[in-house]
């Protein structure tokens, strides 16, 4: 069989499990970045499937409209904007099959084959495969603990020919954990308007905030038209429910609510159905649980590592999210140091996965701490420490 070009070079993703996702119980998995199970609100999923499907069962299981559910948009457009306005009256909500496939509309609503995206450098593994998949070409924009560089993202939103699309995670940034201060956000803004280029904020993790103050999303601060934003349920209620959401402006909205009638009509009603209930009622408290779960799992890691690393690694201090981000002092022998971390059965994704460069010998780790018991953190972590003290010299 001769497959298109688009399939290639992805034949075994999705199939083949790598030893990041193993199942094996005697590893521990600092790579998986799944949402933990005893944060699922089970019980009020399951109280409200039983009621809705007992009212309303032609609701929940009949085609629905291509971009979503009116009461689930409502809810939508209600949620994001409890704090201050983030969705505009006028910004269309399409409704998508989680975060990823609205992601992909995107890129294909800026993107002909061989155009530049922007995005930061290290970025989300997901995202970057999705680019090259599409055609489009990604071009890193620098990394600091405190987000995007704006010196390089202005350098690079002057290239020829221009990029079509910024795309950025402006809270508890996946791979690093790091998040944009409200200066850089105007500042993102501003260049966006300056250079014409629209951006694509992806902010899935932003309401797991543990630590100091809510900044508020990127897209409010935006006056000209020029943000949409991404979102989903997957990392607030769960990610089976494939929940997600683009809310755009104008044409940018119009074009992304297109992309998702060709694409596959319509999202699962049953999901937005549920999702709409729990939305309205009583999330503060599934969010205030979630908040706590993660607050101790990612103090407990900082603090593991603060004890237990070489003081030459450098690792960020997320405020909430999932992610830690190490980096090694330059020139340590990094496949050495991974292959014997992973000999001892702690497993991490290695930096180079999340670079637009995919050949870059970064000196850098990601670490997720979303999945780990205080068990895994303290042995895991310091048989981690314990091999940075053997490789830095
Ligand atoms: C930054 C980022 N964006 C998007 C997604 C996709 O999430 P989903 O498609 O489940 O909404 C993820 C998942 O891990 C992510 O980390």
């Amino acid at each position: 069989m001769k497959f298109s070009k688009l399939v290639q070079p992805g034949l075994d993703k999705g199939v083949k499990h790598t030893g990041m996702m193993s199942e094996d119980p005697t590893l521990i998995k600092f790579s998986i970045g799944n949402p933990p199970p005893e944060g699922f609100a089970v019980e009020r999923i399951r109280a409200i499937s039983d009621r809705l499907i007992a009212e309303e069962p032609n609701s929940l299981l009949n085609y629905g409209t291509a971009g979503g559910r009116d009461d689930f948009r409502d809810a939508i457009r209600a949620f994001m904007n409890r704090r201050v306005k983030v969705i505009n009256d006028e910004d269309i909500i399409t409704v998508t099959s989680g975060g990823q496939q609205g992601i992909s509309f995107a890129i294909q609503a800026f993107c002909d084959p061989g155009d530049v995206i922007l995005c930061e450098d290290p970025t989300f593994m997901a995202a970057l495969d999705m680019f090259r998949n599409l055609g489009a070409k990604p071009v890193g924009v620098k990394m600091n603990d405190d987000g995007i560089d704006l010196e390089d993202l202005e350098k690079k939103m002057q290239m020829q020919p221009k990029p079509k699309l910024l795309y950025i995670i402006p809270d508890f940034q996946n791979p690093m954990g790091v998040s944009l201060p409200e200066w850089k956000r105007k500042e993102v803004c501003r260049l966006a308007y300056e250079y014409d280029v629209p951006v694509l904020e992806d902010n899935p993790y932003y309401e797991l905030r543990y630590d100091g103050e809510f900044i508020p999303l990127l897209k409010h601060y935006d006056e000209h038209g020029m943000v949409g934003l991404v979102s989903s349920m997957s990392k607030i209620v769960g990610p089976g429910m494939r929940c997600g959401f683009v809310a755009a402006p104008g044409s940018f909205g119009q074009a992304i609510a297109n992309l998702k009638y060709s694409a596959d009509l319509h999202t699962t009603t049953w999901a937005q159905r549920v999702s709409c209930e729990l939305l309205t009622h009583d999330m503060e408290k599934d969010l205030e649980g979630l908040r706590k779960l993660y607050e101790h799992r990612g103090h407990k890691m900082q603090e593991c590592l603060a004890e237990y690393c070489h003081p030459d690694v450098h690792f960020t201090h997320p405020q909430g999210g999932m992610f830690i981000w190490v980096t090694m002092p330059e020139g340590t022998d990094m496949d050495a140091f991974l292959k014997e971390l992973d000999d001892n059965r702690v497993v991490v994704v290695p930096g180079k996965r999340f670079f637009t460069d995919g050949t870059y010998q970064t000196p850098s780790f990601r670490l997720s701490y979303s999945l780990a018991t205080d068990e895994e953190i303290e042995k895991g972590i310091r048989i981690l420490g314990d091999l940075t003290k053997k490789y830095c010299k």
